[in-house]
């Protein structure tokens, strides 16, 4: 596939890569859950990277399932409501899967926390083989622990997984000087420091999931996931995004 690509004349510089996508993505237009034709359009979106020949691996959040508990969830205790998120985790894997696979692009499901029936635990040097064999690997239930985000499970990953870089897909283009959606004079960096980052407070991903991209080395290329194939464009370095490295 990747010979394919290369004569077509598309390549990419990456070998492996983590995409980081939160919950509300998978959520379309919807206030809460899971839009099928907005999974089935971010699976499509994959396999064009997959195609590229490029091994993807994916973290995903769970926010648009946990908008739908927080009434229920409000007052409760820290660690019991990430271990709610976590569990919103696995089925928006599921869902991925589902989709994927409906695609013919195959792909495993590897749990941070261990619900064997449903899916495979974490296992770093099996999920090496998957990504070696085509196959597209998704890290369920973040880091499997309360208090970590999902950003900082996708810095973890791709850590171990030794990705080339985080693809964190977002609703806009990249990284501004501010909020672009309030703030109409703000501009987008092409390129900024993990520190700048860290200091300025832009939102990228959290201090901690920062922290650890800028220890392993590991560039976040920050984008837009709304504009259908956008992801296997910014992969080939092309259109509108912004790169976070030193
Ligand atoms: P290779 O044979 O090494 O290429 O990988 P494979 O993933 O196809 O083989 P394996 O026999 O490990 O898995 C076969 C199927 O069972 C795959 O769909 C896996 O995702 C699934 N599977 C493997 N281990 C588990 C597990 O612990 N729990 C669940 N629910 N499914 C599993």
């Amino acid at each position: 596939m990747a010979k394919a690509a290369e004569k077509a004349g598309q390549a990419s510089q990456y070998k492996r890569i983590m995409l980081k996508m939160s919950g509300e993505v998978l959520m379309g237009d919807k206030e809460y859950g899971l839009d099928s034709d907005t999974v089935k359009r971010v699976a499509q979106d994959i396999k064009e990277v997959v195609d590229l020949g490029v091994e993807v691996c994916v973290v995903v959040g769970a926010g648009n399932i946990y908008r739908g508990v927080s009434g229920a969830a409000e007052g409760m205790d820290r660690t019991t409501a990430d271990y709610m998120g976590m569990l919103g985790i696995v089925i928006n894997a599921l869902a991925l899967q589902n989709a994927l696979e409906h695609i013919k692009v195959y792909s495993r499901v590897q749990s941070a926390i261990r619900m064997d029936s449903i899916c495979e635990p974490y296992i770093r040097r099996k999920a090496f083989r998957h990504m070696q064999k085509g196959r597209v690997v998704i890290f369920a239930a973040g880091t499997g622990n309360p208090y970590f985000t999902t950003d900082t499970a996708a810095a973890l990953r791709a850590s171990e997984m030794n990705c080339n870089a985080i693809f964190k897909a977002t609703k806009v283009d990249g990284v501004y000087t501010a909020d672009p959606e309030k703030d109409k004079s703000a501009t987008r960096f092409d390129k900024v420091s993990y520190m700048d980052v860290l200091t300025k407070d832009l939102k990228v991903m959290d201090a901690t999931a920062i922290s650890l991209a800028r220890e392993n080395n590991i560039p976040i290329v920050v984008f837009s996931v709304k504009e259908k194939g956008n992801f296997a464009k910014v992969v080939q370095s092309k259109g509108d995004y912004t790169v976070v490295s030193d």
